[in-house]
């Protein structure tokens, strides 16, 4: 296996973005990464991207052609692939990218996430979201995810003792860090009493516990690291574990509602490939969908014991401040969650965070940054370890 890197990050503002199209935006964010990376479009090998649902929020399929079309590369015959996992669809297409350098097939990688989910109505999006759920046992019954994290929520609030309160603090802290990221969809305080007398949306979760309905792409270029410095001076990142797993595509069938197991099983690949420890992991960007995945994240990724989660949010060790910060970006809380671009932008601020680039919400010193991605409840689960050369 050779050594990877991330040589050049770019992102788009995140938000309801009206005025770009689908296209505008992948061009956008590939276009801000190779220019950071140094490489030239002669030099890319592959591309890989990421979207959960481009034909059914934007009537668009094939876009891995599209991708390339639309970042000026038809004419150099990339092969382009695009990957789907749901939520995971951008942290899927980073590992495939990170396997194809790593095998020694490729050189230079460009990997994209996109996705443009204000095109069709809230009602419409909340479907299309739960076509990643099980659709016999769980969507056809009219669950949402809002209502399957609601039930996780539940029951590790009887199983634990986790409150309202202490999920309310999730929110409170990832939109802190938000205020800080100028491409974040919501750049807002809020305070505890507004997340808990926020609209209720599904019980106990408030509209304050949900990540919202957002268009965005990401983009990263991966490179051998032995190449590497052919392109850049810049600090490189090395990619030095990745890790997948997958579990039931029903929240039922699992055997608990509190673990991800496929979180657990990838964390531990990740772990074990990069000879680190949850000890180890200075900053982590966790898969926050709702306030309840991130306190099951910081418990299964071994970073608090297990039911834990909710007093280690009172203890403030996820905060900017706190001994291990979680989701300095603002999150999918408050930066927001186009769903397929999600796993690439949480590699774009681990990234810059080891670069030392992340401007006013920059960490001090970090070395070792964890990226989290989850595809629905908990069915995928793909995982990152970085770390600053
Ligand atoms: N956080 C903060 N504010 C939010 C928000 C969120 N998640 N979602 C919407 N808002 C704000 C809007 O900006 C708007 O504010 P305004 O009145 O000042 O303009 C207001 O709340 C109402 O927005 P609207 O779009 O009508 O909300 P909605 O009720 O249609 O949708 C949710 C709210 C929570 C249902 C929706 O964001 C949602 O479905 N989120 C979950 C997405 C999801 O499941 N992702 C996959 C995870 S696995």
């Amino acid at each position: 296996m050779r050594d990877v890197a991330v040589i050049g990050v770019g992102i788009t503002k995140f938000g309801e973005l009206w005025n770009k199209s689908f296209r505008q935006l992948t061009a956008e964010a590939g276009s801000k990464a190779i220019l950071d990376s140094g490489v030239d479009g002669k030099d890319i090998d592959a591309m890989y991207v990421g979207s959960m649902s481009s034909g059914r929020f934007v009537g668009q399929e094939h876009i891995g052609a599209l991708v390339a079309d639309a970042s000026g590369f038809s004419h150099l015959h990339i092969p382009s692939t695009r990957v789907e996992g749901a939520c995971a669809s951008g942290g899927l297409a980073i590992r495939q990218g990170y396997l194809s350098i790593a095998s020694g097939m490729n050189d230079v990688v460009i990997v994209g996430g996109i996705e443009k989910m204000n095109d069709v109505g809230g009602t419409s999006a909340t479907e299309t979201l739960a076509t990643a759920a099980d659709q016999e046992w769980e969507s056809f019954f009219g669950v949402t995810f809002p209502g399957l994290y609601a039930m996780m929520a539940k029951r590790h609030m009887y199983e634990f003792g986790t409150t309202k309160e202490q999920l309310a603090k999730v929110a409170v802290k990832n939109h802190a860090n938000g205020v800080k990221n100028p491409n974040a969809q919501y750049q807002m305080e809020i305070t505890v009493d507004k997340a808990l007398n926020a609209s209720p949306v599904a019980d106990p979760l408030g509209l304050l516990d949900c990540s919202p309905v957002t268009d965005g792409a990401a983009a990263v270029v991966l490179c051998s690291v032995e190449k590497a410095k052919e392109f850049t001076q810049k600090p490189l990142v090395k990619i030095i574990g990745s890790g997948q797993a997958s579990d039931t595509l029903s929240l039922h069938g699992r055997r608990s509602i509190t673990t991800l197991d496929a979180t657990v099983h990838a964390a531990n690949m990740a772990y074990k490939q990069s000879n680190k420890s949850p000890s180890d992991i200075d900053f982590a960007e966790v898969h926050d969908c709702f306030t309840i995945a991130e306190i099951c994240a910081i418990e299964d990724l071994g970073f608090v014991e297990k039911g834990k989660g909710g007093y280690a949010v009172d203890q403030n060790i996820t905060t900017f401040d706190g001994s291990k910060p979680v989701n300095t970006s603002g999150g999918l809380k408050s930066k927001g969650h186009p769903v397929g671009a999600t796993g690439v932008a949480q590699i774009v601020e681990v990234a810059q965070q080891l670069r030392g680039d992340a401007g006013n919400r920059q960490l001090s010193n970090p070395h070792v940054g964890l990226a989290h991605n989850v595809g629905g409840s908990g069915a995928t689960c793909v995982i990152h370890i970085m770390e600053g050369m």
